[in-house]
């Protein structure tokens, strides 16, 4: 029954969280479970596309027909999306990834201390932003997590990174984003523009946002 519209295109998701070790056996993360970002990719995949999936730990499956590549930093995340990206028609980041890592990361076990501990952080690239920097014909797509002026913000967030859209949603709302089977989402344009989608299944919001990157194509 799904038309295979996305047959022969290329298309690259990033889904989960990444780990930012501080120690071998410590790391910075978030709860973020990979649901989202593999809908997207089992969707593609079922509409004819190539799809490469880099995703950081989380506990689902390999999605059959689909490349997976597992990986844990924001930096190897960086490496593999960037490589795979670079004969890709559609780059969908949907992975949670950290902000910071550790300044240095410790080859040992660090020993507890007493009293307070300092940690440095140091950024990691956006890797989105770096796509937006050599955009080339590729469709590019972002998440947005906001809990506050979350249109206005996540705009001038498609416009700073050059994404095509941005899917803005909420981590407060029950049963959606961070786990949930379910999202509710704002489609945000650079431009300012949006549209809200009611609660929908995952596999949903993945079905409107692979509609709507084959709309931005037809444009280009
Ligand atoms: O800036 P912010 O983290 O809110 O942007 C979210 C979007 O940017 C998501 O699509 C996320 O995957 C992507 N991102 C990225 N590299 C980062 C941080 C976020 O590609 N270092």
């Amino acid at each position: 029954s799904t038309p295979p519209d996305l047959r022969g295109l290329r298309v690259v998701v990033s889904a989960g969280p990444t780990r930012e070790y501080l120690d071998p056996v410590r790391f910075i993360s978030n709860p973020s479970s990979g649901k989202m970002g593999f809908a997207v990719a089992e969707e593609a995949r079922d509409r004819g596309a190539e799809v490469v999936l880099v995703t950081g730990p989380v506990s689902l499956p390999n999605p059959p027909g689909v490349q997976v590549v597992r990986i844990e930093t924001a930096l190897e995340l960086r490496d593999a999306v960037v490589e795979a990206a670079r004969d890709a028609e559609l780059v969908v980041m949907t992975a949670a990834v950290a902000d910071y890592r550790a300044a240095e990361r410790s080859e040992e076990k660090q020993a507890k201390v007493a009293g307070d501990v300092t940690i440095h952080l140091t950024p990691n690239p956006d890797i989105l932003a770096e796509l937006g920097g050599q955009k080339g014909n590729r469709v590019l797509v972002g998440f947005a997590m906001e809990t506050h002026a979350g249109v206005e913000r996540a705009a001038l967030k498609a416009q700073r990174k050059n994404a095509d859209f941005i899917l803005l949603n909420y981590p407060t709302r029950e049963g959606t984003a961070f786990g949930g089977d379910d999202n509710e989402v704002t489609l945000v344009r650079p431009d300012g523009t949006s549209e809200e989608w009611p609660r929908l299944s995952k596999r949903e919001v993945a079905r409107r946002l692979l509609d709507e990157a084959v709309r931005v194509r037809g444009t280009r």
